[in-house]
């Protein structure tokens, strides 16, 4: 197998740690740069575990540092890209969208200009080269409560400041294809979950807040509906396409796994209890209906047929076991999550590496 010099970005994030983590294990002759800002979702010990390896690098460094980013090129000969640095919380990308329009749009447009500069100056040109973005099925918009789903052809339709920004750097990065010739793949995933998700998000913030008698705020009546994949798969499926993926083309991940909010927040409620060794039904009363997010989106499932058909992925994980497993994994590692929430790992990262 060749040797290989890949920067990942946002690997210090929830699913870019799985995707580091996979590539160092699998692919000890590939270079792995890990390009990561830390943000407050940023936590580099998502990966302690591989961070002395020798083949892995991490580099804090914000995307949109366009110089930097095209020296990192230079210094590393990068020949490949697997972007996941992005603001990824809808709820934030309403109370602040310009972050998201700088981060998730200009961000992908300085690493797609310094991996083009970089690749038209080698005599290769871009021969053996990829830029393979990551992004979400939230930019097709939302779907009714039938049974149709998002394929690769349906159109472009967000409505989150998030979903926005994630679409017009889908859009950036085809525009590169189209234009410059940039070897390119686009992919657009469902919802992940797992371990070492920031607890904002709905499956760590419920299992932290049963664990600590704390409310569960439901938005709206519980009823919308998401496709829910276990991040690790999500990671195999970005190392099969990043391998054999057709360079121009799109692909939809996607746990075919649908469920109403509220039908999963009691199977949580279930697991967490169980684990506890609290009596059945013992945080139900948590349950808190709370006012709906704006513009929330009813239903999110994805057609996953054609990843399946063409490269042959499919979910390894029954949703049950994966949902155990990552409820295990969140009460047995209580102080990851007690640093986050005490905010100790950002002190920690801006007196080592400087406050960004
Ligand atoms: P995350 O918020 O957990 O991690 C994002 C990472 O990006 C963090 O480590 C953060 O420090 C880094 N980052 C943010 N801004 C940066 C910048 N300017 N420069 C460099 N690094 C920066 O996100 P996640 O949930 O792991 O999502 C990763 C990617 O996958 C995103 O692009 C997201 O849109 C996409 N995605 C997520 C899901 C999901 O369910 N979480 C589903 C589909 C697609
Ligand atoms: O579909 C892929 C997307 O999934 C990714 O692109 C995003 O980065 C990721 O954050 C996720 O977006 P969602 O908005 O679907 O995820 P979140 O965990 O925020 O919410 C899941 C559902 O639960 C959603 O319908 C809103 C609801 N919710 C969420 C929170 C945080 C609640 O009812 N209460 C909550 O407190």
């Amino acid at each position: 197998m060749s040797q290989r010099n890949i920067i990942i970005t946002g690997g210090a994030g929830f699913i870019g740690s799985h995707v580091v983590r996979l590539f160092v294990n699998n692919y000890p002759h590939y270079n792995i740069i890990n390009v990561d800002k830390l943000t407050y979702a940023g936590n580099l010990a998502n990966l302690k575990d591989i961070e002395d390896r020798p083949n892995y690098k991490f580099k804090r460094l914000d995307i949109c540092d366009f110089e930097d980013l095209y020296q990192l090129f230079q210094d590393e000969n990068i020949d490949g890209v697997i972007h996941l640095a992005a603001e990824s919380h809808v709820d934030r990308s309403i109370k602040d969208p310009f972050t998201f329009a700088k981060t998730n749009v200009m961000g992908t447009l300085s690493l797609l200009q310094a991996a083009k500069l970089y690749w038209e100056s080698r005599p290769e040109g871009y021969e053996g080269k990829l830029f393979y973005h990551i992004s979400t099925d939230e930019v097709y918009g939302a779907l009714g409560f039938d049974d149709t789903l998002f394929t690769e052809e349906t159109k472009y339709d967000p409505h989150s400041p998030y979903s926005a920004s994630k679409a017009s750097s889908d859009h950036f990065v085809r525009a590169y294809h189209d234009t410059y010739g940039m070897p390119t793949i686009v992919t657009n995933c469902s919802n992940n979950y797992g371990p070492y998700q920031f607890p904002e998000k709905l499956i760590p913030l419920f299992i932290n807040n049963i664990r600590t008698r704390k409310p569960l705020p439901v938005y709206g009546n519980g009823e919308n509906i998401r496709d829910w994949l276990y991040v690790e798969d999500h990671a195999r499926a970005i190392e099969t396409i990043f391998h054999r993926g057709k360079i121009a083309d799109t692909y939809n991940i996607g746990g075919c796994n649908e469920w109403r909010n509220i039908d999963l927040i009691k199977v949580i409620i279930a697991t967490v209890d169980r684990l506890l060794g609290n009596p059945e039904g013992h945080s139900i009363d948590l349950i808190t209906y709370v006012t709906d997010r704006p513009g929330h989106d009813a239903r999110y499932a994805i057609d996953a047929s054609k990843l399946r058909r063409e490269l042959d992925w499919q979910p390894s994980l029954q949703f049950e076991e994966g949902i155990e497993r990552t409820v295990r994994w969140y009460l047995e590692n209580e102080e990851w999550m007690e640093n986050i929430i005490s905010k100790e790992y950002i002190k920690y990262y801006d007196e080592m590496y400087g406050n960004r």
